[in-house]
């Protein structure tokens, strides 16, 4: 059309610069035409690989050398059946092995109800919201359990709960939606990973009390105070999963309260067991009125799967809808879970009402404690369904971890960093799924094991 135009008549000065712009546009574009195409991956290309910066690799190489020299190389078992009290692990040749290393505290892992009620979600609301809640993630089923949730904490407070896809992300979540840099976290110094993440990404001044010790706490929260801290939240564990020891919350409660502030607590490994109805360690204490704000998992108790809640005053969750950012950018939990998740709080207040999986988990850990006790074990925590048995040398604890799966029961040796030097142990949880036979047996490996390592 260019060329048709310039043969008809003489051009002017502008309109010949006008034609020239367009032929040297249509040149370029077809100039970025053809790289375009020169840069789509052929059959016949060879194949790139993504090669690692040298420094890199290097760094990581003896960083992973380093663990496996030290002992703390992490490998995976690999579990060929569901998670229950029984199991079959690939590297104990597929017999089946007694689990005693899960959080399943109340067996629901694989229990039918949960499973049906996960079943009937999944075929009736789908496998997923392909979306997160704000936008078009929320069905009537997150609504409802949020509501299940709020109630099972009851209310003389006024509550309302909001779902994570863990814990995990309600900790990160949760300090840096509600506390600015004019305010403090006064946060237990074994508090967990995610409790310590979540603080990394708030700009609120940190302070960091000794492991339980409330003088501490009040120490801390008295320096707080005199940096002129306007909002002081102490954040802790209610149960220290190492040590199976549960925070003295009621303690807690009192220097709390007699600073002003607010108290959260991670109820992770409580929800759905500890406390008379399983509300966790607010009722352990009878403080619950008195915590500000609960995080806990559906990942442990409540059915093992995945997914986390926080719960509190109203206004807070409504500011952690609006601004907590694992939140706002992660999916909706599925949901098959959100039905687990139901069926087992259904479960747990059942059990509440005098059924048999409280009365069974406790009968369990105190056989369990009284029998270990007597052979001569050195046993750290109480009152909880999670009793290390205290070894010292790491060597010894793998060793014994060893012996133990040979024996047909699973536990797993703990030793640096994850818990203090020379303070390795095996760390037994257990559960509502294990049967008194099971326990006993366990106890009598543990026994036989003590004797050949000279540790009883
Ligand atoms: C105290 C505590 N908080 C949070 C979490 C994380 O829970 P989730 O698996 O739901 O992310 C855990 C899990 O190990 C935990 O023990």
């Amino acid at each position: 059309m260019l060329a048709a135009t310039a043969s008809a008549a003489p051009l002017s000065p502008i309109r010949l610069r006008l034609r020239q712009q367009l032929l040297q546009q249509a040149l370029r574009s077809s100039v970025h035409c053809r790289s375009f195409i020169a840069t789509q991956p052929s059959a016949s290309s060879s194949a790139a690989t993504a090669s690692l910066p040298s420094a890199l690799e290097e760094r990581v190489s003896q960083a992973l050398e380093g663990m496996r020299h030290a002992g703390t190389f992490k490998t995976e078992r690999i579990i060929t059946t569901p998670q229950n009290s029984s199991i079959k692990v690939q590297s104990a040749g597929d017999k089946p092995v007694l689990n005693f290393c899960a959080n399943n505290y109340l067996g629901l892992a694989d229990r039918p109800e949960v499973i049906d009620r996960a079943s009937e979600f999944l075929h009736k609301w789908g496998n997923g919201l392909s979306s997160v809640r704000f936008i078009c993630g929320t069905q009537a089923i997150h609504k409802d359990l949020e509501n299940q949730i709020t109630q099972f904490y009851g209310s003389s407070n006024p509550r309302d709960t909001i779902l994570y896809a863990s814990c995990f992300d309600a900790n990160a979540g949760i300090f840096e939606s509600l506390l600015t840099d004019q305010d403090a976290i006064i946060s237990d110094s074994l508090n967990h990973a995610s409790i310590i993440d979540g603080v990394r990404l708030c700009k609120a001044k940190r302070f960091r009390y000794a492991n339980g010790d409330v003088a501490d706490l009040d120490c801390q929260l008295q320096l707080a105070n005199d940096a002129g801290c306007r909002v002081k939240m102490v954040a802790t564990d209610g149960v220290f999963s190492m040590d199976g020891v549960i925070a003295p919350l009621r303690d807690i409660c009192d220097v709390v309260e007699k600073h002003d502030a607010l108290l959260f607590v991670d109820d992770a490994h409580a929800t759905g067991f500890v406390g008379d109805t399983g509300r966790g360690t607010g009722e352990y204490w009878g403080v619950i009125d008195r915590i500000h704000l609960v995080n806990s998992t559906l990942g442990k108790a409540l059915g093992g799967a995945s997914g986390g809640y926080t719960t509190g005053h109203p206004l807070l969750v409504s500011m952690l809808r609006n601004t907590s950012r694992p939140y706002l950018f992660s999916n909706t939990l599925p949901p098959s879970v959100v039905g687990a998740a139901a069926a087992a709080f259904d479960l747990v207040d059942n059990a509440a009402k005098g059924g048999p999986l409280l009365e069974q988990l406790w009968s369990n850990a105190a056989l369990f404690r009284s029998r270990m006790h007597e052979a001569g074990f050195v046993l750290a925590g109480k009152d909880h369904a999670i009793i290390p048995v205290m070894l010292g040398d790491a060597r010894i604890a793998s060793l014994m971890a060893e012996k133990m799966l040979a024996r047909g029961v699973y536990v797993i040796g703990f030793s640096y960093p994850v818990v203090p030097k020379d303070k390795a142990r095996i760390r037994v949880q257990l559960s509502a799924a294990h049967s008194t036979d099971q326990v006993n047996y366990a106890v009598d490996s543990f026994i036989e094991v003590g004797r050949e390592l000279n540790i009883i």
